[in-house]
């Protein structure tokens, strides 16, 4: 079963926590990181880092971020090496993350997704397998090259 890592910033904090109890439900195991409550502030920095270290350096093999909107904390973790953070606001675009891009890091907007549907995305964007060895495996593999020549570890 995979292991997956999930953090927040505190105005992310609700649906991060009913995401984790869902995952471990589930069978996955979880590392969670992020805001304490959804009072005391948290950047969404710091949070989407820790989550994108565990995915970029082996200690997960996907992960969840959430913040108010899901925009800035997807912005930080795709500035990690290796990381392919896709913002998703429907099971859709959770399935062609995965088929197309080969997202390994999901970033939701706490304040644009209710309860209902961001645990459907996660389950949409955990089920679906990358469609690997063609077209958009070529793709992919640009965005590393790219990655390697533009960016530092
Ligand atoms: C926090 O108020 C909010 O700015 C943050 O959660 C996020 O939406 C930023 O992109």
């Amino acid at each position: 079963m995979l292991t997956i890592s999930v953090s927040s910033d505190h105005a992310g904090y609700e649906l991060r926590r009913k995401i984790a109890d869902h995952l471990i439900e589930l069978g996955y195991t979880v590392n969670e990181h992020g805001a304490v409550s959804a009072t005391e502030a948290q950047s969404y920095v710091s949070a989407g880092k820790e989550a994108a270290l565990d995915v970029s350096e082996g200690r997960a093999d996907r992960g969840i971020v959430v913040c108010g909107t899901g925009i800035g904390i997807s912005i930080v973790c795709n500035k990690v090496h290796g990381i392919r953070c896709a913002l998703c606001t429907d099971e859709y675009m959770a399935r062609m993350s995965r088929q197309h891009n080969d997202a390994n890091v999901l970033a939701l907007g706490a304040r644009v997704v209710g309860y209902g549907l961001a645990l459907s995305i996660v389950d949409s964007f955990l089920a679906e397998p990358f469609e690997s060895g063609g077209r958009h495996q070529v793709r992919v593999n640009e965005i590393a090259e790219q990655e390697n020549e533009y960016f530092r570890k």
